[in-house]
């Protein structure tokens, strides 16, 4: 079996899965509480966490496995992109159980595992297919040849924040706290979308802007006095989640092909899953970061024999 370490951002994971793409464990330590209260990932106080947590979550997906080390076969970790302490926390731990075992390590690239994410059972979709890969950190739009991360071609990116950040923004301007997407997408249930008019981005080809749309909103809450703003939070929590799935649905739709698939933390979202009905999402449960998908990747993926890996570095942005 393969183990699975995530450490790009704020969430601590480890997973263990066969060569078949079955999730034998799947343990997800999220620090977002830490950083709640500032209102975003702050990078120094994520690496320590990790440190803190590395160990602990990757023994307990052992024992959620019922396995030992003796059970890994080789090491899948995230190397980027991401914040990179956080990542060096992940990796370096990757090299040392990996090391003192003999035992090969993975190198994963953090979106790459977004798209293996579909290659777990029970979904295990087979390329080709149109891939919406919406999360905090990316907006991307790619097409997807097939399971290796060679072959995969963007067709379109944002120009500014990516889809989850522009939830995330939206959440805090309406008083959610971070990360704010999914309460976001709770309390646009109870609002009516058509309430405000937000605007969708008009950019050329297949590319995505969001920052004009959370300038809209910041208007909108700005304008309206206090107790009226609270009577309209979910009308306006609706009406800008609208704006930001039609211009993602719309980029989807443009970009055509036959089969189209949904990853990433955004995937989660339920307007966007309801929009697009013919489409394969990632499941719930796979769509924020988790070291599931890493090691999902990993099968697809050239492997480092001991100890060819030692002097592997990790990698903040895509080159
Ligand atoms: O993939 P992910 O865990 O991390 C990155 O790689 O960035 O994505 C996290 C993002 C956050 O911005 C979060 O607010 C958003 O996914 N998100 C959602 C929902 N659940 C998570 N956005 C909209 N609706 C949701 N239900
Ligand atoms: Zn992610």
């Amino acid at each position: 079996m393969i183990l699975g370490i995530e450490t790009s951002c704020d969430e601590t994971a480890a997973a263990l899965v066969t060569q078949h793409g079955r999730i034998l464990a799947n343990v997800v330590a999220s620090q977002a509480d830490l950083h709640a209260k500032y209102g975003g990932v702050v990078p120094e106080v994520a690496s320590r966490r990790h440190l803190e947590l590395v160990t602990p979550v990757i023994r307990e997906a052992l024992d959620e496995a019922g396995a030992t080390l003796d059970d890994v076969g080789s090491v899948a970790v995230t190397t980027g992109p991401g914040l990179i302490g956080a990542l060096l926390v992940g990796l370096s731990a990757a090299k040392a159980l990996a090391w003192a075992r003999r035992l090969p390590l993975v190198p994963v690239d953090h979106l790459h595992g977004h798209i293996a994410s579909l290659f777990l059972e029970p979904t295990s979709l087979d390329p080709p297919f149109t891939c919406l890969l919406a999360s905090g950190g990316h907006t991307l739009l790619l097409d997807v040849r097939d399971r290796g991360w060679e072959n995969v071609r963007v067709l379109g990116t944002t120009l500014d924040d990516a889809a989850g950040e522009a939830f995330d923004k939206g959440a805090r301007l309406l008083g959610l706290s971070y990360p704010g997407g999914a309460a976001l997408d709770a309390l646009a249930r109870d609002g009516d979308s058509e309430a405000y008019a937000f605007p969708v981005a008009r950019v050329p080809g297949l590319d995505f802007s969001f920052s004009g749309l959370k300038t809209a909103l910041l208007y909108a809450v700005r304008d309206l006095p206090a107790d009226e703003l609270e009577r309209r939070r979910a009308d306006l929590a609706a009406s800008y989640q609208r704006a930001i799935v039609r211009a993602l649905v719309g980029r989807v739709e443009a970009a055509g092909g036959e089969r189209i698939a949904v990853v990433g933390g955004v995937a989660a979202n339920s307007e966007l899953r309801a929009s697009l009905p013919g489409a394969t999402a990632a499941p719930l449960g796979l769509c924020t970061d988790n070291a599931a998908m890493i090691a999902s990747a990993a099968r697809y993926t050239e492997r480092l024999d001991s100890p060819d890996y030692l002097g592997l570095d990790a990698y903040a942005s895509a080159a």
